[in-house]
């Protein structure tokens, strides 16, 4: 028996159980000091009234002998995929429903996808960046390539052509940075995986923060990305389904790989190892989607997106540089007095309680840097807001 070796190669805990782990430590150590969490990119708010009102009537048809349903459909119900074709379609984008597959969250996918690809492919990963894409290919054992995203291109790498990338991961708005591409520069990103018969692997988990309209909020937004890219998706962060689990991943019929449809082999590798989303979720989520569902996640989204500029206003008076926050739900700052991100991270937890994500572990070009999310309850944001004034006016 031989354990697959690749796992030594990992960081000994996953960056959100890392720190999950230090505020433990430390309010066992000071039992009545309080803490901020405004680290991992939770929700805090409840789910909308559409949504629960959905999920208890499916309940009750579960409980009727009539009404009940057993495995669903295997890429997930019609009436899921069809309303999340017509959110699609409410940006202008055209996705059939017969290319979304329901999944149990965007994380999964994201890492589950990489059963269709060779682990000899070259895969090239964005620094700093959400782990999971770095961990996932680790623990396969595949060479990873890294694209430096820097405050000198405003954390958005372009495409290099002396970079052999088979596999690209982009995400945007991005986890950590924030930072979001623009509809030219992803084109030059469809444009570079397509020359290359790469894949790109787009991330788009934070697009219901997009308020600009000149940014894409899907990468089908650009022409030739259904021969080259796979989207994930989520309701996590549109509508605060981070404990109810449900996403969504699009494999277009267009892209292909040496002969093979990579949408069958998706069907093919989904029916084979996953038994779908149970039928309740899938109701909530058709309901958050729904005109009234719509209407309501919006007014959340709106009360995180005033976090968001709480966090930047806070920042701003006292002057500490930061990006991100506008079209993202997290706020990316330079830590004070050039401290290391693991070092501000203590530091801002002993003097403040606020619990911040190290830019570290997004990365070695995260270090100096740290994340601040706006998914916190409001009460956390304003004190939170009124300890940094404290400590850094
Ligand atoms: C984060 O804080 O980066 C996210 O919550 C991670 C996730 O969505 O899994």
């Amino acid at each position: 028996m031989k354990v697959n070796k690749n796992y030594a190669a990992l960081e000994k805990s996953y960056l959100f159980s890392e720190i999950a782990g230090k505020v433990r430590e430390f309010s066992a150590k000071y039992p009545d000091r309080k803490v901020y969490k405004m680290g991992i990119g939770d929700v805090t708010l409840p789910l909308v009234p559409a949504v629960t009102q959905a999920m208890l009537s499916a309940a009750e048809e579960q409980g009727n002998a009539k009404t009940f349903h057993g495995y669903g459909p295997e890429q997930g119900y019609a009436f899921l995929r069809d309303a999340i074709s017509s959110y699609y379609r409410s940006f202008g984008v055209s996705v059939d429903s017969d290319e979304i597959f329901v999944s149990d969250g965007a994380k999964s996918d994201l890492g589950n996808i990489l059963d269709l690809f060779d682990a000899d492919n070259t895969v090239l990963i964005p620094d700093p960046v959400y782990p999971v894409y770095v961990d996932t290919n680790r623990m396969a054992g595949r060479k990873i390539i890294f694209a430096d995203a820097l405050e000198s291109n405003g954390f958005l790498p372009m495409p290099d052509e002396r970079q052999e990338a088979d596999i690209i991961y982009i995400c945007s708005p991005n986890n950590p940075t924030g930072a979001a591409y623009d509809r030219p520069q992803l084109a030059n990103w469809v444009q570079y995986a397509n020359k290359r018969g790469a894949v790109i692997l787009y991330d788009a988990a934070y697009e219901s923060f997009i308020g600009d309209p000149s940014l894409p909020r899907s990468i089908y937004e650009i022409e030739g990305a259904k021969e080259c890219a796979i989207e994930f998706c989520s309701f996590s962060k549109t509508a605060g389904f981070t404990g109810t689990r449900c996403g969504y991943t699009v494999v277009p019929f267009a892209l292909k790989r040496e002969a093979m449809s990579l949408h069958d082999m998706w069907l093919r590798r989904q029916s084979t190892k996953f038994n779908g989303v149970s039928y309740v979720v899938q109701k909530g989520a058709a309901a958050a989607f729904s005109a009234e569902g719509l209407r309501q996640i919006a007014e959340n989204i709106s009360v995180y997106r005033e976090n968001a500029r709480l966090i930047c206003a806070t920042l701003d008076r006292l002057k500490i540089w930061y990006t991100g926050g506008q079209n993202s739900p997290y706020v990316w700052m330079k830590c004070p007095d050039r401290r290391d991100s693991f070092t501000f991270f203590d530091f801002l937890l002993q003097e403040t309680g606020v619990v911040g994500t190290p830019g570290s572990g997004f990365g070695k070009n995260g270090e100096g840097f740290f994340r601040l999310t706006a998914f916190s309850d409001r009460d956390t944001v304003s004190a939170a807001m009124a300890e940094f004034q404290r400590l850094f006016a």
